[in-house]
């Protein structure tokens, strides 16, 4: 199981302006969609990877006036997380559930759900564990049941012309901790936040697990220094950036190099402040098939 307090340095990210307009966009075309079918009401949600519960909230905000408000289920597998979503959620959710698991291990009833979003955290998973989580979400889909997920975190969400930007971070990065004296620690295997695996990998699997896909679209975003420097600061993404280096001090030094890489490379906006495009991958997925028995 994850380090509990590992998961949490990236909420002050999730506060950022840049995170909440890209995340009630994407929440918007979602909901969007499920009303644009007409097709019958959401009696119960999963909102997987929760977090503080932001995707379901916004999910909730977005809900065509006049629908009944469905079923919360909240999942992570971080317990400080789940204390904080059942706090900012209960005030609105009538109908609230927490489960304490990961993903890749969760035990819900087959068929027993009409939505599932998974929100900023399928690149956690490796490969493998991805294939596990999303023949768990299938099977926990009720027949043309709704899979949503986003992600900054692949292969596509850095634009060729931003690489420069993060190549110099990285050498600077690495510069500022040879001045203090940090070294690299050989590990053996690089954490999946590093891997940054193509949208084709997305599209391949979604279609490999049964669930057709609907929509796979990018948001660009501007992301301007203190977004950057939430990014360059959570521990799992350091650590893939600046592989074999301890995480904490990785974190570190990509945090305090993001501001001199932005004045090389960064973009300037109309109100003169540097920032780095960068894609969100969104996802619309449906199933329409039952799964195999022992699938
Ligand atoms: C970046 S937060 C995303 C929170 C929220 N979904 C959002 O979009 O703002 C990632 C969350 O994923 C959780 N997480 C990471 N790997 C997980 C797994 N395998 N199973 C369940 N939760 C996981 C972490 O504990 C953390 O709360």
């Amino acid at each position: 199981m994850e380090n509990e307090q590992a998961s949490y340095d990236y909420e002050p990210f999730a506060a950022t302006a840049e995170y909440k307009e890209v995340n009630q966009t994407i929440v918007r075309r979602w909901v969007g969609a499920i009303s644009a079918r007409g097709g019958r009401p959401v009696r119960r949600v999963l909102d997987l990877a929760t977090g503080v519960g932001t995707m379901v909230e916004l999910f909730l905000d977005y809900l065509p006036v006049g629908w009944a408000q469905p079923e919360v289920i909240c999942l992570d597998q971080n317990e400080t997380a789940l204390i904080q979503a059942r706090e900012n959620l209960r005030p609105r959710v009538k109908n609230l559930n927490l489960l304490h698991s990961t993903v890749e291990e969760m035990n819900l009833p087959p068929g027993s759900v009409d939505v599932v979003i998974w929100g900023n955290g399928i690149h956690y998973l490796n490969e493998g564990a991805q294939e596990s989580a999303l023949r768990n979400i299938r099977r926990t889909l009720t027949e043309g049941g709704w899979f949503f997920f986003n992600s900054a975190f692949c292969f596509e969400s850095r634009p060729p012309q931003t690489i420069p930007f993060y190549r110099t971070q990285i050498r600077k990065a690495v510069g500022y901790l040879r001045a203090r004296g940090v070294m690299r620690e050989e590990k053996e295997s690089r954490p999946a936040a590093g891997n940054f695996l193509p949208e084709a990998h997305y599209q391949m699997l979604l279609q490999r697990m049964g669930f057709a896909v609907e929509e796979m679209k990018d948001v660009e975003v501007r992301v301007h220094q203190t977004a950057l420097e939430h990014i360059s600061g959570f521990v799992q993404y350091a650590a893939g950036a600046l592989h074999g280096y301890r995480p904490e001090a990785a974190a570190e030094a990509m945090r305090e190099t993001v501001e001199p890489a932005l004045k090389e490379h960064g973009v300037r906006d109309e109100n003169d402040q540097l920032y780095i495009p960068r894609n969100w991958m969104e996802v619309i997925a449906r199933v329409f098939a039952p799964l195999a028995a022992g699938a």
